[in-house]
């Protein structure tokens, strides 16, 4: 099957990377990325020293390898010999891991599965930036991330004030590895909770388990220095 996904950039990966899995009568769509460059970037002190919210964004999406880079950086696979699925970027209480990325772009929307080999699966076609967020920000953006907890890997043993804690920590850590990245990268990104949950929820299919927890919005700069 061969998968459309409009602009250059993504072109380029559906042409090089797409495999298209039948499932039944509907289509879904797995989309391979490149493997995380993991040796390279800024030194942390600098990139500390550089962190900070942008909220106006150049058109330019990003190509794959930084997109690639990008999602391994927030909460990719880092230590894959670790028990489950793997160690991660990011710290998550109890280790339960239970933070999904999904992406926002002008061709539709994807999650982020970080088991290696990485890669995106699709979720719609439809572009969901205009009008996802009060401020405007997922539409200034080429990719906008949402941070979505699922509580079906959260402990039953914690309660409904403790599980909203801790997810929003764990997003919080996440965030923080793509603040650092794009710092890193000279991109611009702003987190925000913005967001229209309810609305994007519906159009995403998501569970009644998952909440969107918070967003992020990135691109390159404008005004590039
Ligand atoms: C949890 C969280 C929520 C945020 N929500 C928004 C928001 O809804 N809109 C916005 O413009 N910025 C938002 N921000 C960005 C903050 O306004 C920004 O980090 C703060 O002003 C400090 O600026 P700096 O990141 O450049 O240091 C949020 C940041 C965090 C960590």
């Amino acid at each position: 099957m061969t998968v459309s996904l409009g602009h250059a950039v993504w072109r380029a990966l559906a042409g090089a990377l797409v495999v298209a899995i039948a499932a039944g009568a509907a289509a879904q769509t797995s989309i391979a990325l490149p493997p995380a460059q993991t040796g390279g970037g800024k030194p942390l002190m600098q990139a500390l020293a550089e962190r900070h919210s942008t909220r106006s964004f150049a058109a330019q999406a990003l190509p794959p390898q930084v997109l690639a880079n990008l999602l391994w950086s927030a909460f990719g696979v880092n230590r894959p010999a670790s028990a489950g699925m793997g160690g991660r970027t990011a710290p998550s209480a109890h280790d339960q891991q239970e933070i999904d990325v999904y992406l926002m772009v002008a061709d539709g929307s994807f999650r982020y599965i970080a088991k290696p080999p990485h890669r995106l699966e699709r979720v719609g076609t439809a572009d969901l930036r205009a009008g996802a967020d009060s401020q405007g920000l997922a539409r200034a953006a080429p990719l906008t991330l949402l941070y979505v907890a699922d509580d079906r890997r959260m402990t039953d043993r914690d309660d409904e004030s403790t599980r909203r804690f801790y997810a929003a920590v764990d997003a919080g850590a996440i965030v923080q590895n793509v603040y650092l990245f794009c710092a890193s990268e000279q991109l611009a990104t702003v987190a925000f909770i913005s967001v229209h949950r309810e609305r994007l929820a519906a159009a995403l299919g998501l569970a009644s388990t998952q909440r969107i927890v918070l967003a992020q919005a990135v691109g390159y700069p404008k005004e590039r220095s």
